[in-house]
């Protein structure tokens, strides 16, 4: 080659890596391609259980559209918001490096995209690869705003399992005839619970089980003697499931879209937020063999829907009269079963855990009640003993912001939120069964600043005031190595940690009445949202936010906002 054109060369190559970071988002040197979506936010009359509702979905689809991509794929996502609602659209799990403005809980990371008005979302999936999940993150409408996110690996990199005869997407709702934002309302104008739902829904359908449902099942043709991978995702809003398919072993491959090593279980449980991958063998007589969902719930007190979702998996020859096998399942509370899980989930390979730790964290999570300030206690204080039921980490109850924290946090605007987010709870005792009835807890908007790069362990300590149940705590931006996890409180000279090769996940079920121990580097900068996924639980306040600084030079900062970002 010349000279010159070696030097053109050198120079196209500085500039395609240099120039695009002087826009709004960082560009990663790999030759991924990008897929466009149009997400039109629109309002859906369906007919579910023999009544007719308005729901809010996307492009007209329940369970919304799926986003296909490979790993290192670049998505661009427009959403047109065509209801009155405020929306937007957050990616879970998709860990958003650099792109903190397009991860999109409201107040957190953007204002709500308003009636009429569009914002797009541009991120890049960097070394990522599996099953995910997109959802609304406003208000309840995550309800019935998602869908699947499904990301193969990059071209001719096969999966580190046998290759599957087909894949399908099971995603899991929850379901009310009443609308969610009414729902929603009802539930923090009461002080108290939020209803059980009226049916629970895989891909849409409740299956046979319920009230007027006999033929609205989602069904899975299955070849004899074949292997099916599953990816379950969970777009549940208030509860905890089992999964189950009658007769069939469930071989878990993947956890929040990261390889596990194979684990073989006869059902699983999933959190909202959560996507698990399981391999299935069609190896049993030819029939239909029900695939359901049913509650796990580990709260006391706490009203919830019994009847499970039911699918069909459906051997080709079987008769489309006989009845299906039902599936068996543990029961509701059983901790042991979702216990046995967590015990025995380790990534398929080394994902490199911090071993050092620069920042030692412990935050309680749960409940508490708040003392009633109503002038009509009886129909605003229906939490125990006539108080209003609140969540809180470290007994601070998360309050909304104003305008969003990334926004707040980028302009310097001052008085929208502290720094003051305590890294270890402000009183010392027995969380889980010396827990007070009255924490005496605070409200705020609060943070926790952490320096770019820095190693975090951090431990979340289920309490025990109003009861202990298992909270599917969420971190955005990042995933976390699970290091460890056991029942009663944290005790750092006891705990046994794994640091070779523990499950890479970015929401992680902490055991009723226990504690789970996760690391994580803190490389992102950007403000990032940590919640219990289960809606009322955030709306009740089990939330904070990490704020992570630039480090040095534009790989390592946060780019402008885009020039869409919607304002408040
Ligand atoms: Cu899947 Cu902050 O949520």
């Amino acid at each position: 080659m010349a000279w010159s054109s070696c030097l053109l060369l050198w120079l196209s190559l500085l500039l395609s890596y240099y120039v695009p970071l002087s826009f709004a988002r960082a560009y990663w040197p790999v030759g991924a391609s990008t897929s466009f979506y149009h997400f039109k936010v629109q309002t859906l009359r369906v007919t579910k259980l023999c009544q007719t509702n308005d729901i809010v979905t996307v492009n007209g689809k329940f369970p919304g559209p799926v986003i296909y991509a490979q790993e290192d794929d670049r998505v661009i996502v427009t959403v047109t918001n065509q209801t009155p609602h405020n929306i937007t659209i957050h990616w879970h799990g998709v860990r958003q490096r650099l792109s903190c403005w397009a991860d999109g809980p409201s107040y957190i990371t953007q204002c709500p995209i308003q009636a009429g008005h569009s914002y797009t979302y541009d991120f890049t999936l960097v070394q990522q690869k599996g099953t995910l999940l997109w959802h609304a993150h406003a208000s309840w409408l995550r309800a019935t705003v998602h869908g699947a996110i499904v990301v193969y690996p990059k071209t001719g990199v096969p999966y580190p399992f046998p290759h599957p005869y087909e894949e399908h997407s099971l995603v899991f709702a929850e379901y009310w005839h009443k609308d969610v934002l009414q729902v929603e309302e009802d539930v923090m104008s009461s002080g108290g619970g939020a209803p059980p739902a009226d049916a629970y829904l895989i891909n849409g359908s409740p299956g046979p089980l319920y009230n007027c449902s006999a033929t609205d099942v989602y069904e899975i043709a299955v070849v004899p003697g074949k292997t099916y991978l599953l990816r379950l995702v969970s777009a549940s809003l208030n509860t905890e499931h089992f999964f189950a398919i009658a007769d069939h072993r469930l071989t878990i491959v993947e956890a929040d879209g990261e390889y596990t090593k194979p684990l073989t279980v006869d059902s699983l449980m999933i959190a909202p937020g959560q996507t698990i991958n399981v391999l299935v063998q069609a190896d049993q007589p030819i029939d239909t063999y029900d695939m359901a969902m049913a509650p796990f719930m580990s709260a006391q007190n706490v009203l919830f829907q019994k009847t499970p979702a039911v699918a069909h998996f459906r051997y080709s020859g079987a008769g489309p009269e006989a009845p299906s096998r039902p599936a068996e399942f543990p029961a509701f509370n059983d901790n042991i079963t979702v216990d046995f899980a967590l015990n025995n989930l380790r990534s398929l390979n080394d994902t490199g855990v911090p071993l050092v730790v620069d920042a030692n964290l412990l935050f309680t999570i749960g409940l508490t009640v708040e003392q009633c300030h109503s002038s009509h206690p009886n129909t605003s204080c229906q939490g125990p003993n006539g108080g209003v039921l609140a969540a809180v980490m470290n007994n601070i109850a998360f309050v909304e912001p104003m305008v969003s924290l990334l926004q707040a946090f980028y302009d310097n605007m001052n008085g929208y939120y502290t720094e003051d987010f305590p890294g270890v709870p402000p009183k010392n005792y027995d969380f889980v069964d010396g827990a007070p009835n009255d924490t005496q807890s605070l409200n705020g908007t609060r943070v926790k600043v952490l320096e770019f790069g820095s190693r975090v362990q951090l431990v979340l300590q289920n309490t025990g005031t109003v009861g202990t149940e298992n909270h599917p705590v969420h971190l955005h931006g990042h995933s976390f190595h699970v290091v460890g996890h056991g029942t009663g409180n944290y005790n750092p000279l006891t705990a046994k940690l794994n640091l070779v090769d523990p499950p890479y996940m970015n929401t992680i079920g902490v055991p009723a009445g226990g504690w789970a121990a996760i690391r994580f580097v803190a490389d992102n900068p950007g403000v990032w949202f940590v919640h219990c996924h289960l809606e009322v639980h955030a709306s009740w306040g089990l939330a904070m936010a990490f704020v992570v600084k630039d480090g040095n030079g534009t790989m390592e900062s946060l780019p402008h906002p885009p020039a869409d970002l919607p304002r408040c």
